[in-house]
Formats: C-alpha cells, structure tokens, sequence
C-alpha cells in the first residue's frame, strides 16, 4: 500500500493514466487533480515547516531518468522528485550508453526494465519517443520530459502551477506566451492546458516563428508584443531554440531583441503586476533583460521549486496507476 505513516492518504483513485505523455489528451478535470496534488507537495513536503522534505510515497519504487537530449533542471528536478517520494533514480546518460553500439531505444529501455524499474522519465529529441515506450514496456509508468518539438507536460504544469498559486485561477487570464512558438514544446503544452483551464493564450513572437494555425484552436496570434503590452497578465518567455531551426528565422538576435525582449521600459508598460515567467534556460539580453529576469516581477525561481511538486505529483500519480493496472 502506498499511504504515508502521516496520513497524507491513497493516490487519487480518479487518476488512472499510468503514463503522462503530454496534456493534449488530457481533461480539465485530469490537470487540475496533478496542479492539486503538486499544491499541496509544495505547501506539505517542499515548505514542511519542521523541514521534512521526505514522503515516504514510493520507498521501494526504482525510477530511471532516460534523457537523449541535454537538460539541466528538468533532469535534476525528476531526480529530486523521485527521491523526495523515497524512490531510486537511476540517471541514464546517452553518451556513454549502448546506443553509441547500434541499440533502439526501444531494446535499451527493455534491458533497463528488466534489470526491475517501476518509471521511466524520458526526454528525447524525437516527437512520439515516450509514446513508443509506453507502447513497449510493461507495467511500468513512462513520463515524457520533453519530446522534440511536441510536448513538455511537466513544465506546462508547473508554469500553471506558478501563476495558479500567485493569482489563484487561470480562469480568463490573458497569458502570452512570447519567442519561438513554432520549435517550442513547452508552449504547445502550456497552450492545451491553458484553454482547457479557461484562459486565454496569446502567441507574440515573429511571423516565422509564430503561425496562424494555432488561431484554429481559439488562440490568438500577435506579431507585435507592443500592441499587446497593456492587456497581458502573464508573460511566459520562451527562448529561441536555434539548436531546432534548419534557417534562421530573423536578420539578427539584435533585431530580435529589439521587438521582443522584455525590459524595464517594455515592462513598464504593462499591466502593474503583470507577472515574468521563463522556462529556463534563460539567455539574457535576448527574450529577457536581467534586469526583468531578476526584478519583482519575476517567478523564474519560483517555477524551479514548483517543477519539483509538479513532477512528485506526476510520479506519484503515473506509478500508482501503473502499479494498480498491473494487479
Ligand atoms: C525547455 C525545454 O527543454 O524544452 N527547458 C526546460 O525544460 N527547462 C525550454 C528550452 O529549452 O528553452
């Protein structure tokens, strides 16, 4: 049984996905259960007033974090999560795996699981790659840290998270998501779950970057952040990802800056506490100014610690359903 000596009480029965592979597929009802659970890790665990930062959720568990892409905080965040729920991570590094010698990542994940893991965290630069795992491995959770392109739920959840927390509901926010939509997973996530929360997404970013297809979903598209300065409640600022671009979409990072950057002066002219997120890593001087980066406004560090309660909250979840399916 996985209850707590504390009473912290049984997974959500109502929860009954043993994956998380992204929020496209996901209701309403699905997010706001993790953005719960996640809320109260964060108030319970994380902030324990007698500094217990340990649940005893998932002793016994062995998770293994698979990522074929760089990452420094999601990895890290994973890893703290599963430990903080008292699991085993086991870090699984690309460059010194089999995978240099020819093996599928479907053949390295089954090796892997049968050495007897309960998760797998898997971040990798091919669309679909959680999907194919899930498909493949048996009762064992997949969690997708980032697919290509495609989705990064964890971080959508604690962006959500992050402003949910500071303003109480998304319902009716104007949240914009600002810089290269068209290679960003992370705003493809935040977009499902913001519509289905009830708030109002707004792309910005350049016309080579930001397509109208997204207005089909009842997304408002903008290619000047200017204009929409006044009337925003929430800047999400997503970096250019030049490591996905095949031409480069503007004449310079210069230019960029000057359109799209956030600073004092642009700041200046929203909203008085219109709140600064960031997904990380950040690239100073290009979607943001240090000085917005580290001012009042800004909840980068705060979306940090609340990335740890969204993934104990996504482990606990997908490995005690998991766990229930296999019975
Ligand atoms: C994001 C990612 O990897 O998609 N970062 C992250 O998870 N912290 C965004 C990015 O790389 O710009």
């Amino acid at each position: 049984m996985l209850y707590d000596k504390d009473n912290w009480g049984p997974a959500p029965s109502n929860w009954t996905r043993p994956h998380l592979l992204g929020l496209e597929d996901l209701s309403a009802e699905e997010i706001t259960l993790l953005l719960d659970l996640a809320n109260r890790f964060r108030n319970d665990v994380l902030d324990s007033p007698d500094n217990k930062r340990k649940i005893p959720l998932l002793v016994g568990k062995a998770i293994v974090n698979l990522f074929f892409e760089n990452s420094t905080r999601t990895r890290t965040s994973f890893g703290l999560a599963g430990r903080r729920l008292g699991a085993d991570v086991v870090d699984f590094s690309a460059a010194t795996s089999s995978l240099s010698k020819g093996e599928t990542i479907v053949d390295t994940a089954k090796n892997i699981q049968s050495m007897g893991i309960d998760g797998v965290v898997v971040r990798h630069v091919c669309p679909g790659a959680p999907q194919l795992l899930a498909k493949n491995l048996k009762n064992c959770a997949v969690v997708n840290a980032g697919d290509g392109t495609h989705e990064h739920p964890t971080q959508a959840l604690l962006d959500l998270l992050t402003i949910r927390r500071r303003l109480g509901s998304l319902q009716g926010l104007s949240v914009a998501l600002v810089g290269d939509i068209s290679h960003s997973r992370v705003a493809r996530s935040n977009i499902f779950a913001l519509l289905k929360l009830g708030a109002k997404p707004i792309v910005c970013g350049p016309s080579t970057l930001v397509s109208h297809y997204w207005e089909a979903l009842g997304v408002r598209v903008s290619h000047s952040l200017d204009d929409i300065l006044p009337e925003v409640d929430v800047f999400n600022l997503l970096r250019i990802q030049f490591e996905r671009q095949v031409v480069r979409p503007f004449p310079s990072i210069r230019e960029y800056a000057h359109l799209y950057a956030m600073n004092s002066e642009r700041l200046a002219r929203c909203k008085k506490d219109a709140l600064i997120l960031a997904p990380g890593p950040i690239n100073r001087g290009v979607e943001i100014t240090p000085d917005v980066a580290d001012g009042p406004q800004s909840l980068i560090l705060e979306q940090v610690t609340n990335g740890v309660a969204v993934r104990m909250a996504a482990l606990w979840a997908t490995l005690t359903a998991a766990e229930r399916n296999a019975q």
